[in-house]
């Protein structure tokens, strides 16, 4: 695990081949591993391609067990396991069982009033005639929806179409470890575990003068003891398998359990708060720019709470619910391949499991939106119903274009043809970013001095390196942007500036030799912007 290099892929807007149906497929997926190795990547892991009504994108699965026939069959599926173990790499699947899609035959069932279904899910009696709680679904509106035939409410922390899981039902528990071990036995090497630290729900269903609801349904008492069933009954701490737990609004004293050496839990865990430093008064739907000492304070304090307790970090800037780093952190007009560079080498050399998603490693950029119906995503568009209650339409669309899962979700950039290479079809109903004449693939392969080049040299050092894939992760209090790695006798600086501005050197770098640096140059009383340099010490 700690060699690995893991590569996201979205199959919606990866790329298509042979349907033209202008969404992307398993085919397409298998013609461009031969381009993902070619980075220096391990692993693969897969947003979801199961059976699935797409309200949100297949996170609303309707069959766990069946290949959505937009992104093919199953056949494809037992293709690209081959062709992925051919070149050594191994993919990761998402599981998404803290809810289902409402079109899954568990809740249809529910809904006609099949009791043990109905058990399958939190169904509760109304209170005062309204729902149980004031708990706020993250999609926007409340997390509750009533059923009239059964005069009841059900929960959904996302979508009305995606009801919530009951986790306390062991039947419901022992469909999830069927649902495991089908994949496994298909041939997958790891599962990325959906909003993990969600599964376990209160007894007491109490409203939350403070917040939205999530204090109460978050962590819960009895999440490590799931983690561990399915952990016992399906990986089993298997040595060649590997497992990430997607744990959101946590705090460090809890995730750094779940993925603990011998708790029996998971292998890594995603944690948000370092990203979180771009929101005003935890909202996300606001806007404003990241806070730069915010941010390298939480890193830094992460980094060493999981060090220090022997646990381990996925280490992200971007994944298929966040904006494009590269334009929220960074400089893309004026500094776009050194912020790409120094973002992406600044974090990944970090300790922890590196990951990146795709069209990140050519500096893909957020988009421009218009006008607020150029938006795609469920969440974005439940959002904006409630700002706009309160803002007018420019501060809306302000907020949106900066936050919208849509900025990672537009068609992955290959080339400067039709559909940016992404796909045949006559006409896409995806998002295309404008430049992608400019930012592709095609254009950066060939090229040493490309982003892409610099990725593909990045991660062959992180990965082959042990100071990086077993080394010490050490701090100095009086330096930001910078940390050391260390191993035996051996030390690694690595340093950067976030910012568009020269920012002075206070460090001797005169010992030390560079192995890497994103400008052709080097300034000994100062770091220029968005640059990153990786020094060895003689
Ligand atoms: C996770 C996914 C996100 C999805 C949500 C509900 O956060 O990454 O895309 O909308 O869970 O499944």
């Amino acid at each position: 695990m700690k060699n690995e290099f893991i590569y996201q892929i979205f199959p919606q807007t990866f790329c298509e081949k042979d349907n033209k149906n202008g969404i992307g497929n398993i085919k397409g997926i298998i013609s461009k591993l031969n381009y993902i190795k070619s980075l220096g990547i391990t692993s693969i892991w897969i947003s979801p391609l199961t059976k699935s009504p797409f309200k949100d994108s297949g996170y609303d699965v309707e069959d766990y067990y069946e290949i959505n026939p937009v992104f093919g069959d199953m056949k494809d599926f037992d293709l690209l396991i081959k062709k992925a173990n051919d070149l050594n790499l191994k993919i990761i699947i998402d599981i998404v069982v803290n809810h289902t899609s409402n079109k899954h035959i568990w809740f249809k069932k529910a809904l006609e009033g099949d009791k043990k279904y109905i058990n399958y899910y939190h169904f509760k009696d109304p209170v005062n005639d309204g729902p149980p709680t004031n708990w706020k679904s993250k999609m926007g509106g409340s997390s509750w929806e009533f059923v009239p035939k059964l005069n009841k409410y059900y929960l959904h922390l996302f979508s009305k179409e995606q009801p919530d899981l009951n986790w306390e039902n062991e039947e419901v528990r022992l469909e999830i470890l069927k649902i495991l071990n089908f994949w496994k036995s298909k041939g997958v090497k790891g599962f990325r575990f959906d909003v993990c630290n969600l599964y376990d729900k209160p007894h007491i269903f109490e409203d939350d003068l403070e917040g939205d609801g999530r204090r109460f349904y978050t962590d819960g008492a009895r999440l490590e003891n799931y983690l561990k069933f399915m952990n016992k009954n399906s990986f089993n701490n298997e040595t060649n398998f590997f497992t990430v737990g997607e744990i959101s609004s946590t705090t460090k004293e809890k995730s750094v359990n779940y993925a603990k050496v011998n708790n029996n839990e998971l292998d890594c865990v995603f944690t948000f708060l370092h990203l979180k430093v771009d929101y005003i008064n935890n909202n996300k739907w606001t806007y404003t720019k990241p806070n730069l000492t915010s941010y390298w304070n939480t890193l830094k304090e992460w980094q060493l709470y999981f060090q220090n307790n022997d646990s381990t970090l996925a280490l992200f800037m971007n994944n298929h619910d966040q904006p494009r780093s590269i334009s929220r952190f960074g400089d893309d007009k004026n500094y776009w391949y050194q912020s790409a560079t120094s973002i992406f080498g600044f974090t990944s050399l970090l300790k922890g499991v590196p990951f990146i998603y795709q069209g990140e490693e050519i500096g893909m950029t957020n988009m421009s939106f218009n006008s607020i119906s150029d938006f795609k995503d469920i969440e974005t568009l439940g959002n904006s119903k409630e700002l706009l209650l309160d803002h007018n339409e420019e501060t809306v669309l302000k907020i949106l274009s900066s936050k919208s899962r849509d900025n990672a979700r537009s068609v992955m950039q290959w080339d400067n043809s039709l559909n940016a290479g992404f796909s045949n079809a006559e006409k896409i109903d995806l998002l295309i970013n404008k430049n992608y004449k400019i930012i592709n693939v095609n254009n950066q392969i060939n090229d040493e001095s490309s982003v892409f080049n610099f990725y593909k040299k990045l991660i062959t050092l992180r990965v082959s390196d042990e100071i990086f894939t077993k080394g010490k992760v050490e701090f100095d209090d009086n330096l930001d942007y910078c940390y050391k790695r260390i191993i035996d006798n051996r030390e690694i600086l690595v340093i950067t500036n976030w910012t568009s501005k020269n920012k002075p050197l206070t460090l001797n770098i005169n010992n030390y030799k560079i192995i890497i640096n994103n400008y052709q140059n080097i300034n000994f009383k100062h770091l220029l912007p968005y640059q990153l340099l990786v020094l060895e010490r003689f």
